[in-house]
């Protein structure tokens, strides 16, 4: 029976990794680990939590004491560490809790690991999340490749650059077996509505102003959430040890023309006149050192591996809205509360 952790399994990415998991593999018992910020809710995971192979352990990655002991108690196989501060604006207005979890509780991940293990490693594993926000920001040519140098530009970036170099750094000195994927842009189901494509859709049901940041030129790379848990159990599975692959979309957008295409698609799916949604788009101040354009040269995994996306950007888009339009319920629990206050702060 192999144990895996898997950390940051109530968020967004983490709760589709999870299902991932604990659905494949019944003969490995799952656990997953989350502090449960305003980022994580167990309801994304109602679907599964009572099968016989899951189990949640509530703790924050951060703390050091908490992780020893939980690493002697339980004694994993293999490690999927997806927990983490993950909003770009957040990092901005509060750096230092983007160090502590993304850095320290990396850092901490790795020690327990480690040290259940003293060097013999045989065929366990650390698997690392990251993102290609490390690269930096890509002018109008060109694609992140799997050497292209770090170059971070936000906190957020930073404190995830930070974590893949302690990633590596314990796979170089400790022989640590470990395999990172640095991962573009994620939309789907249970993605919470302060990122752009689950935000604005949250805007468009209640009507209200779309806040499109500076001129709406940036570009980023979309991908299919169940298509980046799909590559993460392949990864984690088939990939070798001590590399980094790049996962990504092929799939490039303005954040103006992607805006306009989801408000086209809100119109039709609300039974809206045409144009009443784009009537929404208000263009606001620009995001501090805002990458201008994120693009991902996917061709290693997919040469490697055989991983592609399986679903168009249309297709994703349009099940994505459906989901937000049948799960109101969801849409209105997280969004009571604290994202009131944030909101209001973050858009005044
Ligand atoms: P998310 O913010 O939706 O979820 C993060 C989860 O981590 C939440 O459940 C939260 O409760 C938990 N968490 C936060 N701090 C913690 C702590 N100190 N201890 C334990 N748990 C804690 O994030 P996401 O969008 O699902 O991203 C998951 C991972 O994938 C992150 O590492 C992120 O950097 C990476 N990633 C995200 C994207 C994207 O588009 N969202 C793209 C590439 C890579
Ligand atoms: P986001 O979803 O925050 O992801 P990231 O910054 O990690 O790429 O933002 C995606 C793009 O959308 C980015 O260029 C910033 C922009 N954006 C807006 O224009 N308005 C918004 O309210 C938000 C949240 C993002």
């Amino acid at each position: 029976m192999m144990k895996i952790l898997i950390t940051g399994g109530a968020g967004f990415i983490g709760s589709h990794v999870v299902r991932k998991f604990v659905k494949t593999y019944p003969s490995y018992t799952i656990y997953n680990l989350d502090a449960l910020t305003y980022a994580g809710n167990l309801e994304n995971l109602k679907d599964i939590d009572a099968l016989p192979n899951y189990e949640f352990i509530k703790g924050d990655i951060a703390n050091e004491e908490f992780i020893t002991r939980l690493f002697k108690d339980y004694v994993f196989d293999g490690v999927v560490h997806l927990a983490a501060e993950s909003h770009v604006d957040r990092s901005i207005s509060d750096p230092m809790a983007f160090v502590k979890t993304n850095v320290i509780g990396t850092v901490n991940l790795l020690n327990g690991f480690k040290n259940i293990w003293q060097g013999n490693f045989n065929d366990k594993r650390f698997y690392h999340v990251s993102t290609d926000e490390v690269y930096g920001s890509l002018g109008a040519d060109g694609l992140f490749t799997e050497t292209t140098p770090y170059d971070p530009n936000s906190p957020y970036s930073a404190s995830k650059a930070s974590s893949d170099h302690f990633v590596r750094a314990y796979g170089e000195t400790y022989g640590m077996p470990y395999v990172i994927t640095n991962c573009s842009n994620n939309y789907g189901p249970y993605h919470f509505p302060e990122k752009l494509i689950p935000l604005f859709i949250n805007n468009i049901i209640e009507k209200k102003p779309l806040p499109v940041y500076g001129d709406g030129k940036y570009t980023r790379d979309w991908l299919f959430v169940e298509d980046h848990a799909n590559a993460i159990d392949l990864v984690f599975h088939k990939g070798s040890n001590h590399e980094t692959y790049n996962i990504g979309g092929f799939n490039e957008w303005q954040n103006i023309d992607l805006v306009k295409l989801l408000c086209d698609i809100m119109d039709q799916k609300l039974s809206r006149p045409v144009g009443s949604s784009q009537a929404l788009i208000s263009y606001v101040k620009d995001r501090p050192g805002h990458d201008l354009r994120y693009a991902i040269d996917a061709s290693k995994i997919n040469k490697e591996l055989g991983w592609k996306p399986s679903v168009t950007f249309e297709e994703g888009l349009d099940k994505t809205v459906d989901w937000y339009l049948s799960n109101e319920e969801w849409l209105n629990n997280v969004t009571s509360g604290d994202y009131q206050e944030y909101y209001k702060n973050m858009y005044k």
